[in-house]
Order: structure tokens, then C-alpha cells, then sequence
């Protein structure tokens, strides 16, 4: 007995130190161009501290390597980790890793891209481990080069003020992402965050403002002062720590525009001498700088240099963005200027305008005398500019494709699908505030540098693509992280894979082990990507509605549908499910026994759902959504129109023909329309009931007139409930007609309402 016992003991013990040991996958984020297994060959197997041979050259990135390196590895390790930077490949930041027993060997074609091999390695490694300490990484060969050479991300800490700290995790997080620049806003009309000595105000006042405007527009101020900046030297060293994990920092320094904090500090920049104060509401600021003055541009000249001497990237960002040329207008100093250079309207751009330019040129002339190129937002390409300056489009593509027409090299930026302070769910209502927008996952995934429209030698001038941080609603780092990620994953698979090596179903595929990492790293982040994704299909045959659910690999969906959140006891998804009757419904996804945001629904059909239904005409392409059988699908729009729940109409009618389940005696139909008139989204002023017998002959039995809509009315339902007197029949028409021109005096006066429109019931 006693000698079983030991037996059973003994092999327990075995199994606890060297039982099957995780395994590592090389398919991370961004995923390599190659990755090939040895067939039958045993794997490399990491223990603890394995020898790391490198070169100097190569000996910070092998004490990052071992810094990254799980703490829990036990054992000795299968044979060493060797890095190189001797790898024959025509792009500077290519890698490949080889793997045997015996060898890991990381070769970059420089030694970044070593560093991106590193990054592939230590993304390959399961971020928890188990009792038995070791990892097997597969033997084989794994190779990758970017596609772009510029792989930014561009951090705002104007607007909200992040420390030294926080900016090195910021480094170490896009690191983790192989991006390569770090695009640092330092100043705008909120705060100036760079250290002058020259210009010593521009930090003593600039740097600090009481309290700031609550939501976008006020009319209330927070009791929350926004105060800091980076003294040259903590700037040095965050260039410093930026450059051993192969990232370049380009600095901006906006102007003309966006100069409100200089200009408190140092009234004479402005037009009107002041008094001005660091700017405490959010938006654009007529305030600008004034280049009618010497003093103005002795400034640029003197800010450019300073900060130039900081930074030794190539490149400088001279921002050019939203400066409004109104004051410019008005100031005898700025039409001297205008007069002295002999600026005139030419080709639809004022002189105020062209003063832009001269600034703008002035900005790119100092920066060449520094042996650095500027880039500009596309504002910039409203005047002439030299032609080395690098355009970064925003205002969507646009500027990407004059850019480049023009021959400029340039960057992609636009706000659709690159602003990560926009929304990342339609849910926005459990979100933190956000500027506004949607950028999900998907959207920045989908976004193609290179577009359709552009000859070969204009996608030659794409350097590459990145996203922005504006900070003006995010206060805290956390928060700041939580917009970053996992965006900054879609984002990074855009900026290293060709077009026809990405598929977003298989990324979401690899992005459960970058979460992962994400947690062993303390990061916050968004987890929608995690939350089950839910579709509603009509079965208009056997009057139902389908529900079709899907999460990530290696998670659980669960649901209910009697009202009660659901848990690892509710029902098990396994399948689309058919419901015909009122409910409750609600799905979650979940992690390890960790549930993710429940998707919840109220089905509510009414007599006519579920049946055929077509439209006279579509509705807007943008607005289609689940087309017009979502009008009767039973699942009733909330105040927010973008839900997918609505579908949205502009210039024409709403005009839906329902084939009834049966014959049936009616005498009212109800419908309702989201009204958000900050979008023009105002409802509509009429509606026509008719019935039909053979769907071709109709008999009008209803009509209805309704007001315009007036004033503010935003995230609201109007229903509307038509009497009539009760007629049997087999078709159902409605025609729901919008204002379709806003009249004199309104905020849209002379542009198309739009009309979103959902549930049509009967009884
Ligand atoms: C910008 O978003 N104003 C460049
Ligand atoms: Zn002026």
C-alpha cells in the first residue's frame, strides 16, 4: 500500500516540474509573412534565464529581450538565443527567426529589425504559463518585413498633460506593436508642454490652465487645473529610451493656429498684442499667430531651432491645421505683410490664406536649415510649400491623393479610420465620453494606405500610415490606453501587411493571446473585440427571427431570454436561434468563466412581423444597415440612430410595401423616427396608410400631417399611431415622408433632412 502511494506521489511530482510545457505560436500581431515548421523536428524548449548571445551593437536589445522574457520560465533551456543584424534583405527592418533545439537565431537587416524579431518572439510566448515552467517553441523559420516605412502613432499631451513614466509605457506599448514613430503633440492653444530656454513663459505660463470646459460645448467649466511639461532633458531621455526600442520621435509644434498657450504667455505673437489666456474650452480658436509681426516670425524661427536641437528625427511636425484667418483679415500688421509679399486672390485662395503659406514655407526653410523635413497636416497643401514637405492626411484621404499628385510624400491619418478619441462601439452610452465618431477594430483594419485612385508613382510617395490620440476628453494614462488598444493591433497590421495577407476574421483569430499579453502587462484596454458579435436575420418563411452569434476562439457564449443576466448556467450557445414570441434577450461571451458585455434586446413583434417587405426606393447606402426588413423584425430603435437598428432615408420617401402572413382586419399602424437635429436628423411630416387586396390596386385609408420639428431635440423617438377605421386586406403600404429641404432660418436651412425610420407595426 505505503509503495503505491510513493509511486502515485512521485509521478504527481514529475508531472508538476516537467509536464507538458505551453507552446509558443509565431501567428502574433502583426503576423509574419512567413512562418514554416521543421516537419518532425523536436522544438526549442525555454527554461529559465536561457543565454542570450549578441554582438554589442545588438546588446541593449538583448537586455530588452530578457527583460521580456516570462518570470515564472523554470528548467534549463533546450540551447542559447542568438542575435544578429547581418540579415541580407533589400527593407532595413526586416527579421527572420530560425528555430531548431539547439537555436533560436533572431537576424534582422538592421539591428531594428532584430528588435521587430524580438518583439515577434516575445508575442509568440503565451502570456501565462504552466506549472511546469518551460515553453516549446516550434523549429522552423519565421520572416517578416514592413510594408511602410513610417509606422506612427501620434500622442496629444496638450491637452491633458501625461508624466515621463506614463510616456515610456506609451513607447513600450507601440513597441510591442512594431511602430517606429512616435508622433509627440506638444503644444497647442491648451498647454505648452516643451521646456524653451529662450522662451522661458512659454512653460512658466503656458503650461498651466485652472480648469477646462465640461463636454464639447459647455456652457459649464470642471475645478480639475491641467498643469506640466517636459523639461529638455526628460525630453532627451524620452527620446533616448524611444531610440534603444527603434522608435523616432518626431515633435510637433503647431502653428499658425492652435498657438493660444504661446500666445498667453507671449501677447505680442497675436494679432491684437491680447490680453490672452491658455485656451480653456476645446475646438477651433480664431486666435492665431500674427506673421504680419517680425516678433512672429524671429519666434517660429527661434521655437523651430530650439526644439529642433532636441530631436534628432528628420522629420518635425509643423502642424498647420484649422487656422482661422479671420483676425488676419482685420490686422494692419498681417495686410502689410500681405502687401509686402504682393499676395493676391489667385486661383479661389485668398491673401489671408496665402500668408498661411508664407508661414508655412518660412517653417519648412528653418527646419531645412536643421537638415530636417517638415510634416504638415493637410491643411498645408492650400498654398505653394517645397516640395519635400510631408503631407499627413486627415480630413480623410483626400489630401493623401493632391499630396501625392503634387509629389509630396505623405501619411495617412484620416479621421475615419485612424482617430482612436472617437467612439470604438455603437454602444456608446456605456462608453467614457469621447469626442464623437466610430472607429472600430474592424474600420482601422480595413484602411488601405494606398488608394484605389492613385497611380504607381503616387503609391510610391505613401511612406506609411498612423493613428492620433487627441487627449481633450481622456485625463488619465489608463484612459489613454483603453483608446489605444487593441486599436493599435488593427492598426499595426496595416502599417506591416500587403493587402491581400490580411482577412479580419482570421486576425480576430490571433488577437485573444495579445490580450493576454495586454493583462500580464497591467495595459487597459477596450474589450469589445472580446464581446460576443450578435445578428438578427428575418426568416420571413417561418416568421421568425434568427439569432446568430459569434465570439473569439476559445470563449463561451451563453445566453437568456426570460430577463436574467446570463452565466455559465444559462443556456449554452450552439447554434442560430429562432424566436417568434416577446422576450428578452441576452448573450455574453465568456473568458475562462469571465463574462464580457452582455448584448441585450427586447423582441416585441407586432402582428405583421417578420413578413415580406420592399421598399419603393433604398435607403442611403450609408444608412441601409439591415435593409428594410429590419422595419419589421420585431427589435424596436433606440435614440441613437446609428445602431444599425434604423435605416436612414434623405430627399425621399419611406415607402414600404408589406405582404400580410394572411388576411388580416386592421385598423392602426404605428412607426417610429429618431430625431437628433444637431445631425439634421429631424423625423418626418407626413404619412400614408393604404391597403391592397392583389399588391397592385391600392385604396388610401389613412393620412397624416405633423409639425416640423423645432428646437434642440437629440437622441429622441417620435411614434407615431395611426387610426383608421378597420379594413381587411392582404397588403400594407406606408409612405413616411421627411422634410426633405430645412427652410430659412434653420441651422440647415436649404440642406436634405434625413429620415430614420423603425418598427412599423399593425393591429
Ligand atoms: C487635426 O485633427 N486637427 C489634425
Ligand atoms: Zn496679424
Amino acid at each position: 500500500m505505503k509503495r503505491i502511494s510513493f509511486f502515485l506521489v512521485s509521478s504527481v511530482m514529475a508531472a508538476l516540474t516537467s509536464g507538458a510545457a505551453v507552446k509558443a505560436s509565431f501567428n502574433t500581431i502583426p503576423l509574419p509573412d512567413m512562418i514554416e515548421a521543421t516537419v518532425g523536428a523536436a522544438p526549442f524548449t525555454l527554461g529559465a534565464n536561457p543565454t542570450v548571445e549578441a554582438p554589442a551593437e545588438l546588446a541593449k536589445d538583448a537586455e530588452l529581450l530578457r527583460s521580456y522574457l516570462p518570470t515564472g520560465l523554470k528548467g534549463k533551456s533546450s540551447g542559447i538565443i542568438e542575435l544578429r543584424a547581418d540579415l541580407k534583405n533589400d527593407n532595413p527592418e526586416a527579421y527572420q527567426i530560425t528555430v531548431t533545439p539547439e537555436r533560436i537565431v533572431i537576424n534582422g537587416s538592421t539591428t531594428a529589425g532584430t528588435f521587430y524579431g524580438i518583439q515577434t518572439l516575445r508575442k509568440a510566448i503565451p502570456a501565462t504559463l504552466d506549472r511546469s515552467g518551460r515553453v516549446e517553441i516550434p523549429s522552423g523559420e519565421v520572416a517578416a518585413a514592413p510594408r511602410f516605412a513610417y509606422r506612427g502613432t501620434h500622442f496629444d499631451v496638450s491637452r491633458h498633460f501625461f508624466t515621463v513614466d506614463e510616456v515610456k509605457t506609451f513607447i513600450d506599448m507601440i513597441a510591442l506593436h512594431g511602430i517606429n514613430t512616435l508622433h509627440w503633440h506638444l503644444t497647442d492653444d491648451q498647454g505648452w508642454r516643451i521646456e524653451s530656454k529662450k522662451y522661458p513663459r512659454l512653460t512658466e505660463i503656458g503650461s498651466y490652465r485652472p480648469n477646462s470646459i465640461i463636454g464639447r460645448t459647455g456652457p459649464d467649466y470642471d475645478n480639475t487645473p491641467v498643469s506640466g511639461f517636459y523639461t529638455q532633458d526628460e525630453a532627451r531621455e524620452i527620446v533616448k529610451y524611444a531610440a534603444d526600442r527603434h522608435i523616432m520621435v518626431v515633435p510637433e509644434v503647431d502653428l499658425p493656429g492652435h498657438m493660444m498657450a504661446a500666445m498667453a504667455s507671449y501677447p505680442e505673437l497675436g494679432c491684437t498684442g491680447g490680453p490672452y489666456e491658455v485656451w480653456r474650452a476645446w475646438g477651433v480658436n480664431d486666435g492665431v499667430l500674427c506673421p504680419g509681426k517680425d516678433v512672429t516670425m524671429k519666434f517660429i524661427e527661434d521655437i523651430l531651432s530650439e526644439v529642433a536641437e532636441i530631436f534628432p528625427a528628420p522629420y518635425f511636425h509643423i502642424g498647420g491645421d484649422e487656422c482661422p484667418k479671420v483676425l488676419w483679415a482685420q490686422c494692419p500688421d498681417c495686410q502689410a505683410r500681405i502687401k509686402e509679399l504682393g499676395l493676391e486672390w489667385k486661383d479661389g485662395v485668398s491673401p489671408e490664406s496665402q500668408l498661411q503659406g508664407y508661414v508655412t514655407r518660412f517653417a519648412c526653410d528653418v527646419l531645412g536649415r536643421h537638415g530636417k523635413r517638415a510634416i504638415g497636416w493637410d491643411e498645408i497643401l492650400e498654398c505653394d510649400i517645397p516640395r519635400d514637405a510631408v503631407i499627413m492626411s486627415w480630413r480623410g484621404v483626400e489630401g493623401a491623393y493632391e499630396g501625392t499628385a503634387r509629389g509630396h510624400e505623405v501619411i495617412l491619418t484620416p479621421t475615419s479610420h485612424c482617430y482612436f478619441d472617437f467612439y470604438q462601439t455603437k454602444d456608446t452610452a456605456n462608453e467614457p465620453y469621447a469626442i464623437g465618431g466610430l472607429t472600430t477594430v474592424e474600420k482601422v483594419y480595413g484602411l488601405e494606405p494606398c488608394l484605389p485612385t492613385m497611380t504607381d508613382e503616387q503609391r510610391k510617395l505613401v511612406l506609411g500610415a498612423q493613428s492620433n490620440l487627441w487627449t481633450e476628453y481622456i485625463p488619465t494614462f489608463s484612459h489613454a490606453q483603453y483608446m489605444e488598444l487593441p486599436r493599435l493591433a488593427a492598426l499595426s497590421e496595416v502599417q506591416w501587411r500587403a493587402p491581400e495577407g490580411k482577412d479580419f476574421e482570421e486576425f480576430k483569430t490571433r488577437i485573444p493571446a495579445l490580450l493576454a499579453l495586454y493583462d500580464k502587462l497591467g495595459y487597459n484596454y477596450a474589450k469589445h473585440i472580446a464581446d460576443v458579435e450578435v445578428k438578427y436575420n428575418v426568416d420571413t418563411l417561418n416568421r421568425a427571427l434568427v439569432v446568430d452569434c459569434s465570439a473569439l476562439p476559445g470563449y463561451d457564449i451563453r445566453y437568456t431570454l426570460d430577463g436574467s443576466r446570463p452565466s455559465m448556467k444559462s443556456a449554452k450557445y450552439e447554434g442560430p436561434v429562432s424566436l417568434s414570441d416577446s422576450c428578452f434577450i441576452a448573450v455574453t461571451a465568456f473568458k475562462d468563466g469571465v463574462p464580457g458585455h452582455a448584448v441585450c434586446d427586447t423582441l416585441q413583434p407586432s402582428a405583421i412581423a417578420f413578413s415580406p417587405i420592399r421598399l419603393a426606393e433604398e435607403p442611403d447606402a450609408g444608412y441601409a444597415f439591415g435593409g428594410a426588413q429590419s422595419l419589421i423584425d420585431g427589435l424596436h430603435g433606440n435614440g441613437n440612430y446609428r445602431t444599425g437598428r434604423w435605416i436612414g432615408f434623405s430627399g425621399k420617401n419611406c415607402d414600404a410595401t408589406i405582404t400580410l402572413p394572411r388576411r388580416m382586419r386592421l385598423n392602426n399602424v404605428t412607426f417610429s423616427t429618431a430625431v437628433f437635429t444637431d445631425d439634421a436628423v429631424t423625423g418626418c411630416r407626413g404619412v400614408q396608410v393604404f391597403s391592397s387586396d392583389d399588391g397592385e390596386n391600392w385604396h388610401l385609408i389613412a393620412s397624416e400631417e405633423y409639425p416640423a420639428v423645432e428646437g434642440v431635440h437629440n437622441y429622441e423617438v417620435a411614434t407615431h399611431s395611426v387610426n383608421f377605421f378597420p379594413r381587411e386586406m392582404n397588403y400594407l403600404r406606408v409612405v413616411i415622408r421627411p422634410e426633405y429641404i430645412y427652410p430659412e432660418g434653420h441651422p440647415y436651412a436649404g440642406c436634405l433632412g434625413f429620415l430614420f425610420v423603425d418598427e412599423i407595426t399593425a393591429r
